[in-house]
């Protein structure tokens, strides 16, 4: 089995990161890094949480026209990641055009293309927020007929609530990689996520790879929480 972990860096800076990735390398599947570390401390945090050895998730969801986000993409390729996300609303042009920079710069830079990861409908968003700007479905549908046009746009695996996993499961190809934060251990404090999943729940109902945060990083010792996790999995 694949470690299905990856370990979200949400720390202000370079140094926290570090720390936090040199401990709990070995007992995690990668790191992901959004946006809060990467505006902080630059694209040299990439290759230094690289050197642990460990795969990394660049989460800066990119929405753009094509010809940037490509460029951006083939940027991060050249940075090592091993995943990356976009928005799948930036449409079928966009997710082409991402997909195909991956491939081809990974080709030219002799690595191996990251997986390009479509996000549908933001968890923050509802119905209201989904006719604030012109969409009419209903979330569940929205995801819906993102996640197909992603797919149709080539793309290789989606980011999804825990709770859109087992729909998406059964509408998407089997070979596409579903990757789902909203996990919880239930050992933590509750916080913002509402509705979470453990993470057998979520490896159960077809995720193939968990993003957890605080259950990790806000732990009394990061190490040891992701090693119990791990172990719930085997
Ligand atoms: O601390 P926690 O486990 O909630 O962190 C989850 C990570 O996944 C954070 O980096 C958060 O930004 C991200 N995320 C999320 N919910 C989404 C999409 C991303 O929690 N719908």
């Amino acid at each position: 089995m694949q470690n299905p972990i990856i370990a979200a860096l949400d720390v202000p800076t370079a140094e926290q990161a570090l720390k936090l990735a040199m401990e709990v390398a070995p007992a995690v599947g990668a790191f992901k890094i959004g946006k809060e570390l990467f505006v902080a401390a630059g694209p040299d945090i990439v290759k230094r949480v690289r050197d642990t050895g460990t795969s990394v998730f660049l989460d800066l969801k990119f929405h753009d026209i094509p010809n940037t986000v490509a460029k951006a993409v083939a940027s991060a390729v050249r940075l090592d990641v091993q995943m990356l996300t976009i928005h799948t609303c930036g449409g079928s042009a966009m997710m082409r055009g991402a997909e195909d920079a991956a491939q081809q710069t990974a080709l030219q830079s002799g690595k191996n293309a990251p997986l390009v990861l479509g996000v549908t409908v933001l968890t923050s968003h509802d119905a209201n927020t989904l006719g604030e700007i012109g969409c009419e479905a209903n979330v569940g549908k929205q995801v819906e007929r993102l996640a197909q046009l992603a797919v149709q746009s080539g793309l290789r695996g989606l980011v999804c609530s825990p709770l859109e996993i087992v729909d998406l499961r059964q509408l998407l190809p089997a070979n596409i990689q579903l990757v789902t934060p909203g996990i919880r251990t239930g050992a933590e404090k509750s916080d913002d996520q509402k509705r979470t999943l453990t993470p057998r729940e979520a490896m159960d109902a077809g995720a193939n790879w968990l993003v957890i945060g605080r259950p990790i990083y806000a732990a009394e010792n990061p190490r040891v929480a992701a090693e119990k996790i791990l172990q719930s999995l085997r």
